[in-house]
């Protein structure tokens, strides 16, 4: 576990990410005790120069021969394939690894942590390493935790509309570009995606296996499940790629096992630390992810009770997802272990 310092030493693996270059936004505007930083990135990115917390820090390359000496605290937002290597050796040699990647999420002695939600499961951090949840995941769980401590949840239908941001910079930059050489009639490349992504939507995010789900789908079943600690949670999933920036928005139906009122649910919603009901048809007032664009909370509207099920309940979730989707999270998560 994290020894107790005034400040500490945290590297960044993948700062010049569009997750990474969020994470260091929020350290700065969390005021985050850092004693120094170390920021790594791939070859392309070495030598860079990154001001943060009113100081220059260069970007080192990561390599096999990378020296971790005196780091308290890594956070991973790169590659799978650095997760998988650099987590693992970096949290068997004392480091505290908060890991961004799919790679560890599901392992039994490593905590899947939304501190909203489940800090407890900090309490113990057996292999040094906290895996932080699909950015879908976490403004899901966000939004189900309230309900299920209120009435119980039997089972959650879910559709995702996921902003390219979701699939890191080149994602971002395919829509830009694809749009301007639409807007100039010229030819599109897709290369990101299997297909044009500007003025289309893609239902396919990950790979399929053989039952045809998407593996986004099927993180969001079981990552809810083990969050919630709800083992029988009954969760599918249809993940959508939308031509929006940034912020992943979900249509959440709810089966519940008790009654509740929309207003009961707008209450209990609303109590719930992290979230924001905002939720006033009659003015026209629902969440967009344009309302959601560099917050930090995740903005619940559209409550209605269904009455197509018993105690069925819709909402509609939208949220940042490289904030509350990952950069916020993890760094919420280092606070919670510094502070303990
Ligand atoms: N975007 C999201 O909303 C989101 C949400 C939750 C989780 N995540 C996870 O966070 C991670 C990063 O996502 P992102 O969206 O920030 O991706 P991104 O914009 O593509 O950034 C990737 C980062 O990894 C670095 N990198 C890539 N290959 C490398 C290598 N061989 N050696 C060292 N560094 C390397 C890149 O460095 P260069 O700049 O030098 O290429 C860059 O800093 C992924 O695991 C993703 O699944 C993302």
């Amino acid at each position: 576990m994290l020894k107790k310092k005034s400040s500490y030493v945290m590297a960044i693996l993948g700062a010049t990410g569009a997750v990474g270059k969020e994470t260091l936004e929020i350290l700065e505007e969390r005021k985050f005790p850092l004693a120094s930083l170390r920021l790594f990135a791939s070859k392309r990115s070495a030598g860079e120069v990154i001001t943060c917390l009113g100081r220059e820090w260069k970007v080192e390359e990561l390599t096999p021969e990378s020296s971790f000496a005196g780091v308290d605290i890594a956070l991973i937002s790169a590659t799978d394939a650095i997760s998988r290597d650099y987590g693992q050796r970096l949290g068997a040699a004392g480091v505290v690894v908060i890991d961004d990647s799919g790679v560890f999420r599901m392992e039994p002695d490593v905590p899947l942590v939304v501190p909203e939600v489940n800090v407890h499961a900090l309490g113990t951090i057996p292999r040094g390493i906290v895996s932080i949840p699909n950015c879908t995941t976490t403004p899901l769980v966000m939004a189900l935790k309230p309900l299920q401590e209120a009435a119980g949840i039997h089972r959650v239908v879910v559709t995702t509309f996921q902003s390219v941001s979701g699939t890191g910079t080149a994602a971002m930059d395919e829509l830009m570009t694809q749009t301007k050489d639409l807007m100039a009639f010229r030819d599109v490349k897709a290369e990101v995606y299997p297909y044009q992504i500007a003025f289309n939507v893609l239902p396919h995010i990950g790979s399929f296996n053989d039952g045809g789900d998407c593996s986004e789908e099927v993180k969001i079943a079981k990552e809810s499940r083990k969050i919630l600690e709800a083992p029988l949670l009954r969760v599918t999933a249809t993940t959508v790629r939308v031509p929006v920036l940034r912020c992943h928005s979900e249509a959440i139906n709810v089966e519940l096992e008790r009654p509740l009122k929309a207003n009961e649910a707008r209450a209990v919603l609303a109590a719930m630390p992290g979230v924001i009901v905002y939720d006033d048809p009659t003015r026209k007032l629902y969440p967009m992810p344009l309302d959601a664009t560099g917050k930090d909370e995740v903005y619940i509207g559209r409550i209605r009770e269904d009455e197509s099920i018993t105690n069925g309940l819709n909402l509609w979730v939208v949220s940042d997802n490289l904030r509350k989707g990952a950069a916020l999270n993890a760094v919420q998560i280092a606070e919670c272990l510094v502070q303990t």
